[in-house]
């Protein structure tokens, strides 16, 4: 079971946005999507469930193609959307009848409704809160009450496009392991940032430069690849950074780290 993304191009108009994308995304496998402003991961993201349809190519969600117009419900309760801004995906003043709205609107019994979101609000560690107020939570609160709002769906895969850009550190890391948690419950997960160091503990990573993959491979290859990530615009993070300056005085590593907990291994090594 998989999103396939096969030649996927995507163009507005006559723009062309996509070019010849193609890549996989099991269960439980978590896949990076970084690029620069404007090289097409939102366009990407709405591809993967059926919003947008492929100019050329296919994208195929557990083998049924998002072209198939008949099929577009199952394909985007299958596929869930997470986007940048959590005020705007929220319709409901109290946390809990917002996660409802999404099985609410598939006609889904009121019993089924309460498991589904006491599920979705224990799994994103919100089920304290249900009751509370939307207006009165934290940025990182609300990005979870919309990640729970889409788990109401029992969706497969996940698609977060910059889902902590307009969060504070403490939002962003409450969402990043809300995400692993995910990931290791064996949803597919499609993460896109400009955030590098969130990608750390990807399976793998997908740079996106004009509408094209410029380069993939393991978090590891793409995160320590210094040149690569320049020639795009992208920053490579702090721990690799620090580590590829350590290596030029001559400091050895075996693997170059990408987290505090390798770092430290590696020096005291
Ligand atoms: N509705 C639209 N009509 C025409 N062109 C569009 C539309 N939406 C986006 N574009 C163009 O498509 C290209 C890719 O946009 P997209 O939003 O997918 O990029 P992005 O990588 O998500 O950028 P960002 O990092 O700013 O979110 C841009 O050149 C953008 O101007
Ligand atoms: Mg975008």
């Amino acid at each position: 079971m998989s999103i396939e993304v096969k030649n996927l191009s995507f163009s507005y108009e006559d723009n062309p946005i996509l070019d010849d994308v193609s890549f996989c995304v099991k269960s439980g496998e978590f896949v990076g999507i970084a690029g620069p402003n404007g090289s097409g991961k939102s366009t990407l993201a709405k591809c993967l469930n059926g919003i947008f349809s492929p100019t050329k190519g296919e994208v195929f969600v557990d083998g049924i193609s998002v072209k198939d117009r008949s099929k577009q419900w199952i394909i985007r309760q299958t596929v869930g959307l997470v986007f940048q801004n959590p005020d705007n995906q929220l319709v409901a003043s109290v946390v809990e009848e917002d996660v409802a709205f999404g099985p609410e609107n598939l006609g889904i019994p009121p019993s089924i409704i309460r498991e589904r979101v006491q599920y979705a609000l224990e799994r994103v560690g919100l089920i304290n809160e249900r009751k509370r107020l939307v207006a009165t939570l934290s940025g990182g609160q609300k990005q979870r009450v919309a990640i729970a709002g889409i788990l109401a769906m029992r969706p497969k895969y996940i698609v977060l496009d910059e889902p902590t850009s307009m969060l504070d550190p403490v939002g962003r890391k409450e969402v990043l392991s809300t995400v692993l948690q995910l990931k290791e419950e064996g949803v597919g997960i499609v993460y896109i940032t400009h955030h590098l160091e969130e990608l750390v503990y990807a399976d793998k990573i997908m740079l996106l430069y004009k509408g094209r993959i410029f380069k993939e491979g393991s978090a590891r290859d793409i995160l320590t690849d210094e040149d690569t990530l320049k020639k795009i615009g992208l920053d490579i993070p702090e721990i690799p950074a620090l580590a590829l300056r350590l290596k030029k005085f001559d400091v050895a590593f075996d693997n170059i780290p990408l987290t505090i907990e390798e770092m430290v291994n590696a020096i005291l090594d």
